[in-house]
């Protein structure tokens, strides 16, 4: 027997009964990783459904991923912490359930365990560590009846096991101020005030608030941020993290991103973001006026978060979103699981002409799963495929720049000479009728460099990942083809370099 399922047998005595046995439902050994439209270098859990990263942590050689989870179906409920180890940020290894749903014996209202953070309690300042550190999570407890929401409040569980084994902390919530609607925390060690804080929302007033803490424990309030940017959808999944700019030697801003509306308007999500300042107490943007700015402008990226304790020698800032969009999550055809994350992505400041921009790049560990070089344009087709593209926008003769196909050989990318956008269009591109909002055109002015539109894209199935510039802006879509994509036919706009990835499932 597996040394994880003697763990968890022990666990869910300690944790009580469930409604069925799931403690196996986030095995590896329930697939093969080999249905229709499974992403073969992304994460996604083994069955059921999942939606937000949470607790993104690197601790002791690992990353550790948490995530929204259903242990028991393919659609959004019973809300519990899925969980995944990598040591590279691409090849997963699942792990048990690590904090599950749990009823009131006294009241009968039962608790989902909502979004929240895992932090690396160096020090041990909360007392519950039984070494120098441990993993502590925070979690919004999402009380609900019959599921009618009654109150949301931030708790706390640990773990001295690196993560294997979690308890609930006895004196649950830490965090309450009476609300149906206050979640998501976010919670990071602030060197320069040496004390934690705790980042999360008042999703329906559009509200970000501040705390902080010595011991994670008892929290005090120290600023709102809000009712400013794209205030067409509640907030949700805020983050707080200073970022360096690449291209202004020395300087570091901070940036607050946040999940909301979509860049396309409020039927869709998506992840907006502010460049400021924090002082210990408050974050102040730049420019409050500044039209909104979005990290991705796809219809697949959401609730995105960045890791915790990546060592300072490091240095990186790495976020992983939800590559799904609430408009149709829960009716995606795939089979035995629903939801994939998206790459691990790595982020920077860019000064630009139009001012400060966040910049993103897959990690740089992708690399290492190239196979094959192809260079000949009209050989590049499959379902796993990096492509590295220059477009030369002088050189386009025609209106529309067809950049990648579909099976169906309809254009799924291209590049409109006239209005100058790059577009995703995936109205006819393999399985579109199992939601009325899912067919749907993105378009997205990007500039060029010289008469030049450098495109990065991550072809994987069901998803498709497109870093445009060097990362200026991304967009990230779902696809669900009957068969390969192709590269569109060789074109004198365009140089191209292409391989065929490896699966981090099998290969
Ligand atoms: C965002 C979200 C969070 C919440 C979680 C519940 O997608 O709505 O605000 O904590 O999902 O699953």
């Amino acid at each position: 027997m597996k040394k994880w399922l003697i763990v968890i047998l022990i666990a869910s005595t300690i944790f009580g009964s469930s409604p069925k046995n799931s403690n196996l439902t986030t095995s590896s050994d329930l697939t093969s990783y080999s249905e229709k439209y499974r992403p073969q270098f992304h994460f996604s859990p083994a069955v059921n459904w999942m939606n937000d990263p949470n607790g993104l942590v690197f601790y002791d050689g690992e990353y550790h991923l948490f995530y929204q989870y259903n242990p028991y179906g393919t659609t959004w409920g019973h809300m519990s912490w899925g969980h995944a180890v990598t040591k590279d940020l691409l090849h997963w290894e699942n792990l048990p359930v690590a904090i599950r749903e749990y009823q009131d014996t006294k009241s009968g209202d039962s608790t989902m365990i909502f979004s929240g953070t895992v932090v690396v309690d160096t020090g041990n300042t909360s007392g519950l560590c039984t070494a120098s550190d441990c993993m502590i999570a925070i979690f919004t407890s999402h009380v609900h009846k019959n599921g009618e929401g009654l109150l949301q409040h931030q708790s706390l569980a640990y773990s001295n096991d690196k993560g294997r084994i979690w308890t609930r902390y006895g004196k649950n919530p830490v965090l309450s101020i009476d609300r149906k609607d206050f979640r998501d925390p976010k919670i990071f060690w602030h060197e320069e005030s040496k004390s934690w804080i705790m980042v999360l929302v008042i999703p329906d007033l559009y509200k970000v608030r501040f705390y902080k803490s010595s011991n994670l424990k008892e929290w005090a309030l120290l600023s709102e941020f809000g009712n400013i940017g794209d205030i067409k959808k509640i907030w949700e999944c805020p983050d707080l993290y200073q970022l360096p700019v690449t291209n202004d030697a020395g300087k570091k801003k901070w940036v607050l991103s946040l999940s909301g509306s979509h860049p396309a308007g409020s039927m869709y999500v998506g992840v907006q973001y502010f460049i400021g300042e924090f002082d210990g107490v408050k974050f102040i943007a730049d420019d409050p006026k500044q039209p909104p700015m979005y990290v991705d402008y796809g219809k697949d990226f959401y609730a995105g978060i960045i890791f915790n304790n990546i060592p300072k020698e490091d240095g990186r800032t790495i976020m992983l979103g939800w590559g799904n969009n609430w408009a149709y999550a829960n009716k995606i055809p795939t089979s035995s699981w629903r939801s994939t994350m998206s790459l691990p992505r790595e982020l920077s400041l860019k000064k630009t002409q139009n001012g400060l921009i966040l910049t993103q790049q897959p990690v740089s560990a992708i690399t290492s799963l190239r196979k094959n070089e192809i260079t000949d344009a009209s050989a590049i087709e499959g379902n796993q495929i990096e492509v590295e593209m220059t477009i030369n926008t002088a050189s386009i003769k025609e209106r529309e720049l067809s950049i990648l196909k579909s099976d169906g050989g309809k254009t799924i990318i291209g590049y409109n000479k006239i209005s100058g956008e790059i577009f995703i269009d995936r109205t006819k591109a393999g399985n579109v009728s199992f939601h009325k909002d899912f067919s749907s055109i993105e378009k997205l002015k990007v500039n060029t460099i010289n008469s030049e539109i450098k495109l990065h894209i991550f072809i994987d199935h069901s998803i498709i990942e497109v870093f445009i510039n060097d990362g200026e802006f991304t967009m990230s879509e779902q696809f669900f083809p009957d068969g390969p994509y192709k590269i569109a036919s060789p074109n004198d706009a365009i140089t191209v370099k292409a391989w065929i990835l490896k699966s981090t499932w099998k290969d």
